[in-house]
């Protein structure tokens, strides 16, 4: 008993620093100094008279210590210098995993698309949804086409699923992902996503919903997760900082835009299922399940 109550208190602690830490950013958060003071360290190397393809030759040497260290050690670390892309502690449990790709079925039971089926996870991190996809969704002529922004978990990723000619790896933002690539639109059967999008912009997160609904096809699905709690404290944590500070009070109003195309998104397809909730999961979260009309342009 004594044990279940303290960790209830450690939870509960847990959860007000991190929404605490994501939200009152009126103030400048972790990531913003980290990434103020890589500029001003690549600045300088620029000025010493290196050139930027020589910095990225480095960061390309320097990133694989990562790919040898706990995965949840390398999530942790990319946590601490970019709370706001990475939005996690710690990588998503196989629970979530599960839920979040149920909306793929088996290859062998999905006889709709016998040639196969193209697969795109976004944020995949570590891998976590995308070792269930392999396992336990993919046919030998599926594809799977994965999205992910940081070197780090980039990294990781090549090391895990580079070899499996079935799977593509592209390290780049999903915001500059269908221009820079020229991916057609209505390319993919299924959206995995795994961003975060309580901590994006509402600008970016209309881009991205937009980007998601033109990549999957007519009758095809995407499933996303929230966390559960987060969004009501991040809410109510910028609506007492806006009182104080008018970079909060532009960051709380933005949220609330975030959070409206977020409802609205899901009024543009037939069918969507929220029943999926994830307790076995830190911090707690829901799948979103998203069927896309036929012939939906
Ligand atoms: C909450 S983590 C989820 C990681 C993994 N799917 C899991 O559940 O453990 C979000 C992931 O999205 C990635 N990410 C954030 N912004 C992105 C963007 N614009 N394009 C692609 N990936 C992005 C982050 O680097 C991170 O790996």
């Amino acid at each position: 008993m004594k044990l279940l109550a303290g960790f209830a208190c450690f939870y509960t602690a847990l959860i007000f620093f991190l929404s605490f830490n994501l939200s009152v950013s009126g103030m400048e958060d972790l990531g913003d100094i980290v990434a103020a003071i890589q500029e001003a360290q690549q600045l300088r190397d620029l000025e010493e008279g290196r050139s930027q393809d020589a910095l990225d030759e480095l960061e390309e040497e320097e990133s694989p210590w990562c790919t040898h260290c706990p995965e949840w050690l390398a999530f942790l670390v990319s946590f601490c210098s970019d709370c706001t892309d990475v939005g996690s502690l710690l990588p998503s449990s196989s629970y979530l995993a599960s839920e979040i790709t149920a909306c793929i079925p088996r290859w062998d039971q999905d006889h709709t698309y016998p040639d196969g089926r193209f697969i795109l996870e976004v944020g995949p991190g570590t891998g976590v949804f995308t070792e269930k996809i392999i396992r336990d969704k993919m046919g030998p002529h599926d594809r799977l086409v994965l999205v992910e922004f940081k070197k780090k978990f980039y990294h990781i990723l090549l090391r895990k699923f580079g070899d499996d000619n079935r799977i593509t790896i592209h390290h780049c933002s999903i915001l500059t992902f269908q221009s820079n690539l020229q991916v057609p639109n209505h390319s993919y059967h299924y959206i995995i996503s795994g961003l975060p999008f309580n901590n994006f912009s509402s600008q970016d997160v209309a881009n991205i919903l937009f980007l998601y609904k033109n990549l999957l096809i007519a009758g095809g699905s995407l499933a996303y997760f929230e966390y559960l709690i987060l969004p009501i404290i991040k809410k109510f944590g910028l609506e007492i900082a806006a009182c104080f500070f008018d970079s909060a009070r532009r960051k709380y109003e933005d949220y609330c835009l975030t959070l409206d195309h977020l409802q609205v998104f899901r009024n543009y397809f037939s069918y969507v299922d929220n029943s999926a909730t994830v307790y076995r999961n830190f911090p707690w979260a829901r799948v979103i399940t998203c069927y896309q009309r036929n012939g939906l342009e």
